[in-house]
C-alpha cells in the first residue's frame, strides 16, 4: 500500500518505522515542516518531505498524526487535491463525526489509537469506523495488525482506549522504573535492575498473550503458600498498588473527557 503519514513526530515516526520493519510491500511517505530530525528514515526507503501534497494523490491511506490544533491547517492544504481517500486519524479527541464533516463525503474517516510501540511491531492499536465504511477500513485494520494487535472497538470507547493503550505505555514504563528502583535498593546496579525488570514484564505479557487467561491464574503459578511472592503482593496491595493504578487510569480518562 501507499501510505502517506502527515505529522512525523513521536507517533508518526513510530508508525513509519513499524511499517518499514514489519509490514511488507508498502511505500511510505512521512511529512513534517522541519524534517532534519527524521531524515534518517530515508535509509529505510521511507520518503521524507515537507510537502504534505507530494504523492498524496497516489496514496491508498492517509494517516494523520498531528496535534488537534494542527488539523484544520493540514486539511485546508490537502483537501483541494484529494478525493476518495481513507483518512486514518490518530488525533486524540477528534471524533469520526467531526473528522467526516471536515473531510466531506468524498473521503472516509477512520479513527485509530496506536501507541509508540508500533515501531517494534508491538502496538495495541484500537480502530473505529462507521459501519458503512467497513470495507474500506479493512486495509487500515490489516496494516495495523502488522504493527501489533488492532482491535476494532466502538467509538464511544476511544477515550478509554487512549488512556489504556497510549497513556498505558507510560503507566507500564513507570511500573518498570519503580521495579528498577527497588532492584537497586536490594543490590543491583541500575542497568542490571532495569534489564531484569523490563524482561520480566515482557515475559509476563508474553505468557498472558499466549495463554489468553486471567492474570490471577498465572500469579497463582508463581505464588507459593507462605512464600515471598504472596508477602510482596500483600504488602503492595496494602499500600494501594492496584487501586492507585485504577484511580490513575480513571483520572486520565476524566482529564481527556474535559
Ligand atoms: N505520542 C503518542 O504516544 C500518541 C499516542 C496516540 C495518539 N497520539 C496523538 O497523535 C498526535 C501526534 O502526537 P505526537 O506525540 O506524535 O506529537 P508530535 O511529536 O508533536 O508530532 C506532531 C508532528 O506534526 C508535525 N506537524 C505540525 N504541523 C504540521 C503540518 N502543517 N504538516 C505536517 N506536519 C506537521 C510536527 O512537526 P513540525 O513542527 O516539524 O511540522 C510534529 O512532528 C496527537 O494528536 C496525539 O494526541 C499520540
Amino acid at each position: 500500500m501507499k501510505v502517506h503519514i502527515i505529522g512525523g513526530g513521536n507517533l508518526g515516526v513510530s508508525i513509519a518505522l513499524g511499517l518499514a520493519r514489519f509490514s511488507k510491500n508498502n511505500q511510505i511517505t512521512v511529512t513534517r515542516r522541519h524534517t532534519a530530525s527524521i531524515l534518517h528514515l530515508e535509509e529505510l526507503g521511507i520518503t521524507v518531505s515537507t510537502d504534505n501534497k507530494q504523492r498524496i494523490q497516489e496514496a491508498d491511506v492517509i494517516i494523520l498524526t498531528i496535534k488537534p490544533y494542527q488539523v484544520d491547517t493540514v486539511l485546508a492544504e490537502i483537501l483541494p487535491v484529494i478525493s476518495n481517500k481513507v483518512i486514518a486519524s490518530g488525533v486524540s479527541g477528534l471524533s469520526i463525526e467531526n473528522l467526516q464533516k471536515k473531510i466531506g463525503d468524498s473521503n472516509i474517516a477512520v479513527r485509530i489509537m496506536p501507541n509508540i510501540a508500533a515501531q517494534f511491531g508491538a502496538s495495541a492499536t484500537c480502530i473505529s469506523f462507521n459501519e458503512q465504511h467497513s470495507e474500506q477500513a479493512k486495509n487500515i485494520v490489516t496494516l495495523f495488525q502488522d504493527l501489533g494487535t488492532a482491535p476494532v472497538i466502538d467509538e464511544k470507547l476511544m477515550d478509554a482506549a487512549t488512556v489504556l493503550a497510549a497513556s498505558g505505555t507510560a503507566f507500564a514504563l513507570r511500573y518498570i522504573r519503580a521495579s528498577m528502583q527497588a532492584g537497586i535498593e536490594i543490590g543491583f546496579d541500575w542497568q542490571t535492575a532495569l534489564a531484569i525488570s523490563a524482561q520480566t514484564v515482557k515475559g509476563a505479557s508474553e505468557m498472558i498473550l499466549a495463554e489468553n487467561i486471567h492474570p490471577e491464574q498465572l500469579i497463582d503459578r508463581v505464588t507459593t503458600p507462605q512464600g515471598c511472592t504472596i508477602a510482596g503482593l500483600s504488602e503492595m496491595e496494602t499500600h494501594g498498588f492496584s487501586s492507585s493504578l485504577v484511580r490513575g487510569i480513571k483520572a486520565a480518562l476524566k482529564k481527556i473527557k474535559g
